[in-house]
This record gives C-alpha cells, sequence and structure tokens, in this order.
C-alpha cells in the first residue's frame, strides 16, 4: 500500500477488516455483489472504492469490519522513526472532515456530547510499543477532534482506528459496528461455534443457486445455516429447502433460537452418518464436522470423516458440492478420496486459534 489520501471529489476509499485467510473471498463478494473497485488484499485488509456510500456497504457478510480509508502506507521501517511518520501522516495526508462529514451521514451521531474512541491494533517486531502508536495516532489527531468530544471505551460515536501488521499501516474511520462481526441473529452460544464471517465465506463458496436444497448435517447453533438463509433472501427466483440437525439435542434447539426470527429451516435431531434423507435429495451441503479438539478426540476424527462423507455422497445429487472447515485436512482428504470427490478449492485459515482448512467439493455427475 503506498500512503496516500481520501479524495473527497471520487467515491471514498474504504477498507475492510477480513478473517486472516478470507481476503480473496471477500474481495470477491465486494466486486461483484457491491459493485467495489478492490485495490489492494493482504494481511487481513482489503482495500477497496465503494460505488456508493449507503447501508449495503454495512451489509457485508465476510467483512469483519469496514472503515473510510483515511490513510495507508506499507513503508513502516519497524524503527521509533514510524512513530513520527504515523503522527505526520494522520495530521497531513487525510481529509478527516469530509471523512467525518461521511461518517455522520452513514452513522448519524446520537444526541448528547460526541464522544471517541481511538483505537490501534499492532503486529509483528517493532521498536516501540502499541501505547507509542497510539500517542502518536492521538497527536496526529490533535485538531481534528473538537476539544468538546468526549473520549468513551464503549459504544463510542466516532472511532479512529490504526491497524500496523509488520511494515504495513492502515488509519481510517470505522463504519460498522459490532452487529457486522457478530452478527444479531446468534442469540445462542456453543462451543466451537463458527465464526459468522467464516461461515458467510463457505456459503459463498458453495454458490448456492435458487431452489437448490441446502444441508448442515452437523449445525450446531445453526451459523451455517444462518447464513444461508440470509444468503438466500438475497436471490430472486426462490428459496429451496434448508435441513439443518445435530447429534446433541441442545444444538439443535439453540440453532432453532438462532434461526427463529430469520426464516424456516427444517431442523432435526439426527447422526449425520445415518441421515433420514433420500439419496441425491441435496444440492449443497456446507459443514464444520468436529476438529477432533474441542469435540470429539484426534483418534475418532479419521473414522467419523469417512462415515460422514460416504453418507454425504450418498444424500448429494451428482453434480453437487459440499463445503467443509478441518483442522485435519488430511483425513478429509483421504476420506473424500474414498468416494471419489474431486477437489475445487481450497482456502487455509485459522479457527478459533488453529489451522484449518475451507476445502470446497464436488462429487461427480452422472
Ligand atoms: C464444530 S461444531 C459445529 C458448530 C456450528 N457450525 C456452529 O456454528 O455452531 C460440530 C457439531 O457437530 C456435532 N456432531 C458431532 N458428531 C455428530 C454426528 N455424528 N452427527 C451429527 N452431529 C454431530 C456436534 O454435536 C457439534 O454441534
Amino acid at each position: 500500500m503506498s500512503r496516500s489520501r481520501s479524495q473527497p471529489s471520487t467515491p471514498p476509499a474504504c477498507y475492510a477488516m477480513v478473517h486472516p485467510g478470507l481476503e480473496p473471498i471477500a474481495a470477491e463478494e465486494i466486486e461483484r455483489d457491491f459493485g467495489g473497485e478492490v485495490k489492494k488484499t493482504g494481511n487481513g485488509i482489503v482495500v477497496f472504492r465503494a460505488p456508493s456510500l449507503d447501508e449495503r456497504l454495512l451489509s457485508l457478510r465476510t467483512t469483519e469490519d469496514v472503515f473510510l480509508f483515511a490513510w495507508g502506507s506499507d513503508r513502516l521501517t519497524h524503527r521509533a522513526a514510524d512513530l513520527e511518520s504515523i503522527r505526520r501522516w494522520t495530521a497531513r495526508e487525510a481529509d478527516w472532515q469530509s471523512l467525518l462529514r461521511i461518517h455522520h451521514g452513514l452513522r448519524p451521531k446520537p444526541k448528547g456530547r460526541t464522544t471517541y474512541r481511538l483505537v490501534t491494533q499492532m503486529e509483528g517486531q517493532h521498536a516501540y510499543l502499541r501505547r507509542d502508536a497510539r500517542k502518536a495516532l492521538a497527536q496526529g489527531l490533535a485538531n481534528v477532534v473538537p476539544e468538546s468530544w468526549r473520549p468513551a471505551e464503549e459504544n463510542a460515536a466516532v472511532e479512529f482506528w490504526l491497524t500496523i501488521h509488520e511494515e504495513t499501516a492502515v488509519c481510517g474511520l470505522r463504519l460498522s459496528d459490532r452487529t457486522m462481526r457478530h452478527r444479531d441473529y446468534k442469540l445462542e452460544h456453543r462451543p466451537a461455534s463458527l465464526r459468522p464471517t467464516i461461515a458467510a465465506a463457505m456459503v459463498r463458496l458453495a454458490e448456492i443457486r435458487p431452489r437448490h436444497v441446502f444441508l448442515d448435517p452437523m449445525c450446531g447453533a445453526g451459523t451455517l445455516l444462518a447464513e444461508r438463509t440470509i444468503a438466500g433472501q438475497r436471490i430472486r427466483g426462490g428459496f429451496a429447502a434448508a435441513w439443518g440437525g445435530d447429534i446433541e439435542f441442545s444444538a439443535v434447539r439453540a440453532a432453532a433460537i438462532n434461526l427463529r426470527r430469520l426464516g424456516s429451516v427444517l431442523l432435526a435431531r439426527w447422526d449425520a452418518t445415518r441421515l433420514p434423507l433420500a439419496s441425491e435429495s441435496v444440492d449443497r451441503i456446507a459443514t464444520n464436522p468436529p476438529f477432533g479438539k474441542q469435540l470429539s478426540s484426534p483418534e475418532a476424527v479419521g473414522p467419523l470423516y469417512r462415515a460422514m462423507l460416504r453418507e454425504y455422497d450418498r444424500v448429494l445429487r451428482p453434480d453437487g458440492v459440499a463445503v467443509i472447515v478441518v483442522s485435519a485436512a488430511g483425513e478429509l482428504r483421504s476420506a473424500a478420496r474414498t468416494v471419489g470427490w474431486q477437489q475445487r478449492r481450497q482456502v487455509s485459515i485459522r479457527v478459533l486459534g488453529q489451522p484449518a482448512v475451507i476445502s470446497v467439493w464436488r462429487k461427480a455427475g452422472k
């Protein structure tokens, strides 16, 4: 990212923070669904120009947060001299007044004294601490933040963010709030529940079409089913059935509560290795089986994956697609070989701190 100032006359630049590994999928969503022009991706950041700044920007599904871009650089030196650069770029390189006007248009300030917050994130080896970078940001904003504004750690009306990753830095105004990453349907939580943005990316990779029957055979709290339901609402031309189930009754109950306000999903308590579904009745499967760590055990994973893939192969239609996230990718690959599935795509991510792989499989056609 070269250092650059946002141009108020053209649609302003934005950036999104995404779960590391999901950058290409988020970039695809920004370009294809939102009509944005992606400028750069890397290290959990996607920089793009938005076609317009409206609520649609806040309804992206695979991004954790979106921001108005103030400045960015990929020339940090890791040395203490970076602090002066951060101060100077913040003070001089951004048109904060235009950015704040746009921000207030999208996120009207609540009544009363305006509150603000500075957020600094830092990764990598630097000769300064995160709090030094935050101080440099605060110094750069000295003439930007009116004296009447009050700092607040919770629910601030305006958030200035600085994110540093090795020699890269990006600074901007946060447009999204917590509901972008956490959603508002997740009332019930379960151990090992999937991050909604990862679930949204998996649903995207499944390429659902009108009238596709969708299945998550190990649904836990129902995150994949929720994201599929929301994605389905955006598709014109029909909305076929979605099935979900879990071996634990408490999971089925949690999924039912989370899905209640979203639309109809058929839920059942079942064993995913013996599904009560007709052969070749499902077009898309997206699922997150136990990793063998928090749930189940490492020895159990191989036999479970083989048994479940045999059953998924039975219920999938020819040419059907399965999107599966696991940590033990080798075990899944060898299970997929036994049913003759072809791998189409693979995305490496981390789930709850562990390396994991989302893989996309296609069952052979007739
Ligand atoms: C990692 S969790 C799924 C989390 C879910 N994607 C979510 O977002 O909440 C794995 C789920 O698989 C379920 N499970 C394990 N073995 C199963 C089996 N044989 N049949 C059906 N469900 C099973 C567990 O009860 C657990 O809810």
